[in-house]
């Protein structure tokens, strides 16, 4: 049954776009780039395949991204790859995502590696099947001494969900008499989060047209600059990288000032 839902990973029209053709600014290279890659199942129905098939090739955009945005010096890039509401889509697309961590980390892991990139996740990793549990937690562990791009996957993840645990986390803590009310501000909130130890997204993209948050980083979004790119994720390229980041480069952040 497994071996129904691999694929080949034909060559495609991979971009040889280099960092300069679009000159972007190095040295306002956004240091937390997060991305929804959105769009993989509708690249599927184009083409009349699985829509499966489109989240094969989303996770071949993934290795692209990450090389790219590693090159370029981002520090921390975060994917949403699976969502607390996305449990509610049929078993054979959800066992097919759960089994994508593993595929990419033990085809990737290497070139990880080599490129000094630790790997992190956010969301409620407890509640994942344990084969997709194993393959994360092995990849921390694997990476944990590199010092290069921070590479978190968003998994079983949700911005509302995620500010509840940290309101009873707290509460929690209140009742024992650990922390008192004037413990708790923006500052202190944001330990109780799963990025507790990483700076907000400056950057925040979402392809596939679609122009919405769907749950992702609702509190550390608060002043990302966002950019909604129309290209499905499986053909997102290196080029559509750095259009969003020249993008952003020539926006204007206030942070509510003038
Ligand atoms: C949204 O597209 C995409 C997802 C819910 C899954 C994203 C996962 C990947 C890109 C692969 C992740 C790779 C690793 C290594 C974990 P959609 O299916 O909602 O597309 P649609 O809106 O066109 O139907």
């Amino acid at each position: 049954m497994r071996h129904l839902f691999r694929f080949k990973n034909k060559t495609r029209n991979h971009s040889n776009i280099t960092s300069n053709d679009l000159n972007i600014d190095k040295q306002n290279i956004p240091e937390h780039i997060a991305i929804i890659m959105d769009g993989n199942g509708r690249w599927a129905k184009q083409r009349k395949m699985p829509r499966i098939k489109g989240h094969y090739e989303g996770m071949q955009t993934v290795k692209k991204i990450t090389r790219h945005a590693s090159d370029l010096g981002v520090k921390y890039l975060t994917l949403y790859a699976f969502s607390t509401e996305n449990w509610t889509r049929p078993t054979e697309e959800v066992n097919y995502l759960m089994k994508l961590p593993g595929d990419f980390l033990s085809t990737f892991l290497p070139e990880l590696m080599e490129k000094n990139v630790r790997v992190e996740t956010i969301g409620f990793i407890d509640a994942l099947p344990e084969h997709t549990r194993k393959a994360v937690l092995e990849a921390i562990e694997k990476t944990k001494n590199n010092t290069g791009l921070t590479l978190v996957f968003a998994l079983n993840y949700g911005g509302k969900k995620e500010i509840v645990a940290a309101v009873q986390m707290i509460a929690d803590l209140y009742k024992e008499n650990k922390v008192t009310l004037d413990d708790i501000n923006e500052t202190t909130f944001n330990d109780y989060l799963f990025t507790k130890n990483i700076p907000d997204p400056e950057l925040l993209i979402r392809t596939s047209g679609e122009q919405r948050l769907s749950n992702f980083l609702i509190w550390q979004s608060s002043y990302s600059e966002f950019v909604f790119d129309d290209t499905l994720w499986p053909d997102f390229n290196e080029n559509n990288l750095e259009q969003a980041i020249k993008t952003y480069q020539e926006r204007h952040r206030r942070f509510g000032g003038l």
